[in-house]
């Protein structure tokens, strides 16, 4: 058991150095919220720094979500996927909206469009899809149903800060993108989100329904809510965003050094990313397969018992939670590759502060049943091959290729700077 325990993430934080002059400020202007001087540079700072027209924050990510359907005036039925952090489902219940669930892709892990048209009846108005891990969904496909059918698009894209794809933001798909800055992101205010849209109307829309539905101080043009950012949490984004960078740079190279060290071994897919996505490395999930020797629950106690803390992401499935699942849509046979992929996944630690030796330790950690295994093998067939001829106790070497686990080489072990 380590001394000090791996989570699977850990929040970056800015110096609190700079930190405490931007309180003084705050402390000097007395403008505490709505649309503060913070608010408004960091708004105009993400926008520039994504490559988005209008974006507009929030106090969290499911906020701007619920705020989301209330802009485009969503009714009756949004087609949305089972694999994700529950507020994707939740923030429909919010809207009494009805989710309609629909398979995911097995490559992706991001719905299905193959599976989205039978899914769609008179009732549907929109498709919510999940950029899930940072992945995009496959957009493309989703806008050519979605203009097909007259529905609308709104991406949660909760886990997509900064992922481009064919050199655009993929915030810029569909009709509208949400983003969390919660802790656990890739970019975080503490808490926070933001609706990211292409146009000023509709951003003037969604300001006016995070502040109650005030379009000036005696008209209140909707039943908003307040959904606003505090100047605190806008204040700790604007010194987050010096240092974005290198957070992510960061998380790529803990994702390479993942792949490189676990490349090897049996039985653990990984994702796959395309060379035309830039990706964030929000998240590094890997899928437990039958042929590794122990079972995706088993690996992640076996995990906990040394210290490191994977997470489930994403298990159980929304769709087989209480409040959903009488949903004839939740219905598991209608999910199998949702149901397959929550049976297996595993996330790994990886955030900017994770060292070298961290990263080597999980993978040794997740390496060792295997290697225990293919010892118990070797002694069984050492033990048959006594009874054996030479040619066949020659063949059961330990020197088989196979059972030899990738030794890190220089390069990687070069990329440790923590
Ligand atoms: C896919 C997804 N959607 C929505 C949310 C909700 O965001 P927040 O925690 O900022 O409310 C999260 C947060 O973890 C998420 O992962």
């Amino acid at each position: 058991m380590r001394d000090k325990p791996i989570y699977v993430t850990q929040p970056v934080l800015p110096p609190l150095a700079e930190f405490v002059p931007l309180l003084e400020q705050i402390w000097d202007n007395k403008v505490l919220t709505n649309n503060g001087p913070f608010h408004q540079q960091l708004e105009a700072a993400l926008c520039e720094y994504l490559g988005v027209e209008h974006l507009s924050l929030f106090a969290n990510g499911t906020l701007a979500l619920m705020t989301a359907f209330k802009a485009l005036r969503i009714t009756g039925e949004v087609i949305t996927t089972p694999y994700s952090f529950v507020a994707t489902s939740h923030s429909l219940i919010w809207n009494n909206l009805k989710p309609v669930f629909v398979d995911i892709d097995p490559v992706t892990f991001n719905l299905d469009p193959r599976r989205i048209e039978e899914a769609i009846t008179p009732q549907t108005t929109a498709i919510l899809p999940v950029h899930c891990y940072g992945l995009p969904a496959n957009t493309a496909e989703i806008q050519r149903i979605a203009d097909v059918y007259g529905l609308k698009v709104i991406y949660d894209a909760a886990h997509a800060f900064g992922v481009r794809q064919a050199d655009d933001s993929v915030l810029n798909a569909g009709d509208l993108s949400v983003l969390s800055l919660h802790a656990t992101k890739v970019f975080n205010t503490f808490e926070g989100g933001a609706i990211v849209c292409k146009d000023a109307k509709t951003k003037q829309r969604i300001d006016y329904l995070k502040n109650f539905g005030f379009a000036d101080e005696v008209t209140v043009m909707a039943p908003g809510i307040n959904g606003k950012m505090s100047e605190i949490n806008a204040a700790v984004g604007l010194l987050q965003l010096k240092t974005v960078d290198e957070s992510l740079t960061r998380r790529l190279e803990i994702a390479s050094m993942y792949r490189e060290l676990l490349a090897g071994v049996d039985g653990l897919q990984m994702l796959d990313i395309p060379d035309t996505v830039q990706w964030n490395g929000a998240y590094f999930p890997v899928f437990v397969k039958d042929t590794f020797p122990m079972n995706r629950d088993a690996l992640y106690q076996h995990l906990r018992s040394h210290g490191i803390y994977a997470r489930r992401y994403f298990y159980p499935l929304i769709s087989d939670m209480p409040m959903y699942r009488g949903l004839p849509s939740a219905s598991p046979d209608r999910l199998p590759v949702a149901q397959q992929a929550a049976a297996e996944v595993l996330c790994l630690p990886i955030y900017p502060a994770l060292t070298f030796k961290d990263i080597e330790q999980v993978c040794d950690c997740i390496v060792s049943p295997l290697k225990a295994a293919q010892m118990h093998a070797l002694e069984l067939a050492e033990h048959e091959a006594e009874d054996l001829d030479a040619e066949i106790a020659l063949d059961l070497s330990p020197n088989r290729p196979e059972l030899v686990f990738h030794p890190l080489n220089k390069s990687t072990s070069e990329l440790d700077r923590g």
